[in-house]
This record gives C-alpha cells, sequence and structure tokens, in this order.
C-alpha cells in the first residue's frame, strides 16, 4: 500500500480509499429502517481497513455514517482519517453546527477529520459557512475543511474567504474515461497542496466492461496480471501525487482487491497509451 500525504496536512492516507455511497434504495431503506447487506457493507469495510486503507469517505446524505461506527471503533482512532460531507440545506451556521454533531453521533468519534461541503449552495453565504467551519476546528470537533464540486474558481474563492484555516481537499468526478475537463483543476491543487479525492473512480464500474480488455491488456504486458478497474485506479495515482481515488467498498472481495494492487505505478508510455486509447 502507498500512503501519501494528504493535501496540506502531515497524515499519510492510503493512495486508494473506500467510497460508501451506495444508492438511493439504500438510502431510501435506512429511513424505513429495514436494512438489507448492512453486515456485507460493514465487512467490506473492515477488509480493508485490514489490507491497509485508513481513508474513508462517508456523508450524511449517503447514510453510511452508522454503519462506519461499529467498524471503526474496533481501531486505533487516530490511525484512520475519516472524511464526511454536509448536506448543502445545512450550510448556515446553526445547521452545519448541528449537522456536524449528528454526524459525530452518528460515526461514535470525538471528530471528523475531514468535513467537507457536499455541493456548493449559491442561497447560503459561503463565508458565513466557512467561518463556521474554522470555529469548529478551534473547538476540536473537526481537523481538516473539504469541498466537493466546487469548480476551480469557486475553490479559490473559498481559499481567499479563509484566515485562520485552509482548505485541504476537493472531491471530483475523476477516472480514466472523464479526465480532460478536470485537469487545470488537478493541477491547481497540485501547485497549493491541496488533495483531490476522485469519486466514480472506475467509471462508476465502467473500467471493468470486458469492451475496453483490449487496452487493458497492453498495461498487462508490462505490469503483469492485474484486473482493469486496478490498472484504472494505479492510472490515476500514477499520473497525479495529489489524487486520492475512493472506489466503493461494499463487496469484500473487491475491496481487498483494491488494497493489493494499490502499490502499482505505471510507467510514462503506459500512461500516454491509456489516454491515447480511452
Ligand atoms: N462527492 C460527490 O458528489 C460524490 C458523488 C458520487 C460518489 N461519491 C463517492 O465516490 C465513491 C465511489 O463512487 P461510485 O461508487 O459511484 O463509483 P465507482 O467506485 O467508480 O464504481 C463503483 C462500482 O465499481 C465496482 N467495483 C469496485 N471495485 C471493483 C473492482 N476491483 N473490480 C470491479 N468492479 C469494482 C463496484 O461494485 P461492487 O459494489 O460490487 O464492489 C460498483 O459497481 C462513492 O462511494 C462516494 O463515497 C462522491
Amino acid at each position: 500500500m502507498i500512503y501519501r500525504e494528504f493535501g496540506n496536512t502531515s497524515f499519510k492516507t492510503s493512495c486508494i480509499g473506500m467510497g460508501t455511497y451506495y444508492d438511493m434504495r439504500w438510502i431510501f431503506k435506512t429511513y424505513l429502517d429495514i436494512y438489507t447487506g448492512r453486515e456485507q457493507k460493514e465487512d467490506a469495510i473492515k477488509s480493508g481497513i485490514d489490507n491497509g486503507i485508513n481513508l474513508i469517505d462517508t456523508a450524511e446524505l449517503y447514510r453510511t455514517e452508522k454503519i462506519i461506527a461499529p467498524v471503526i471503533k474496533n481501531y486505533k482512532r487516530d490511525e484512520l482519517f475519516i472524511a464526511t460531507k454536509v448536506f448543502p440545506t445545512h450550510l448556515s451556521p446553526n445547521s452545519l453546527e448541528r449537522a456536524l454533531s449528528r454526524s459525530l453521533k452518528n460515526l461514535e468519534t470525538d471528530y471528523i477529520d475531514l468535513y467537507q461541503i457536499h455541493f456548493p449552495n449559491p442561497t447560503i453565504d459561503l463565508k458565513k459557512t466557512l467561518r463556521t467551519m474554522e470555529r469548529m476546528i478551534d473547538a476540536g470537533k473537526m481537523k481538516y475543511i473539504g469541498l466537493s464540486n466546487f469548480s476551480l474558481n469557486l475553490l479559490k474563492r473559498a481559499q481567499d474567504i479563509l484566515s485562520k484555516h485552509e482548505i485541504t481537499s476537493i472531491q471530483i468526478n475523476y477516472n480514466i474515461f472523464h479526465r480532460k475537463s478536470q485537469n487545470d483543476l488537478i493541477k491547481y491543487c497540485e501547485q497549493n497542496h491541496i488533495a483531490v479525492m476522485a469519486y466514480f473512480p472506475l467509471g462508476h464500474g465502467r473500467v471493468a466492461q470486458k469492451q475496453y480488455n483490449e487496452y487493458f491488456d497492453y498495461i498487462r504486458k508490462t505490469i503483469g496480471d492485474v484486473p482493469n478497474a486496478n490498472i484504472a485506479l494505479a492510472y490515476l495515482i500514477s499520473k497525479n501525487q495529489n489524487v486520492f481515488p475512493i472506489p466503493r467498498a461494499s463487496n469484500r472481495l473487491h475491496v481487498t482487491q483494491n488494497a493489493k494492487y494499490s502499490d502499482i505505478i505505471l510507467n510514462e508510455e503506459d500512461i500516454k497509451y491509456l489516454e491515447e486509447k480511452l
């Protein structure tokens, strides 16, 4: 497993994390308290930690904070980096404080490592949101501020607003199929020590489709028998030092596979080949 400093923090997270958004059905069922497959998901997250993954992404929206809680309490809290997100309608100071308290309670933890604004909300003053987050850092309830689905311009605005703390990360849709439009933002983040968390890093599973096998076969000539999905993850971390893919963790086999192959780095020629073909 490769560990890299996460943005401007000195915390080294695994370069591949675990995402815990499942689907709308799961979210809906949690409201009715009719969980199905909860044990399988907990087991997948546990197997990821056991295999060296210490970066876990959730959100109040995903309704998975409560399934992460029983898993992480069996590990040393300060060796894990837990990221959650506040829903865009909860960005006013009072709502944000309440949302953070709920997330702390759901996760059964004293602090959140990374608290991310899930989506920008133009109807709520960003300055007030970020000032509240700075206060929450000073109160010890969260450590770092993250953004998600912000444009480069809005990220720069957020940086200008902050006075005491900094933007640590941004979460974006980034994978081998969807990459060109993200290049400027990723470059800016690299120059400014901001971590980029890549969501949909497997193109929502598309990379595993047989139609792409011939391109991944070419890469296998160099690195051996590695599954498509893991070549696609290797592409993201080989191309960029500041990108942390967070493939979904719902299946023990996939999670252990993602951990097992996470130290593969592609050479320049193979990176170029994939970029030409995909
Ligand atoms: N910030 C945002 O707005 C935002 C939006 C969307 C997602 N996210 C985050 O990003 C995470 C990942 O997104 P995602 O789950 O939609 O897309 P993804 O990780 O690109 O793709 C998930 C699909 O890939 C499969 N998969 C995982 N590992 C695999 C492997 N080794 N081989 C083959 N298939 C594999 C999964 O199947 P199995 O389930 O069977 O393993 C699932 O079908 C989410 O969980 C969430 O934390 C954030």
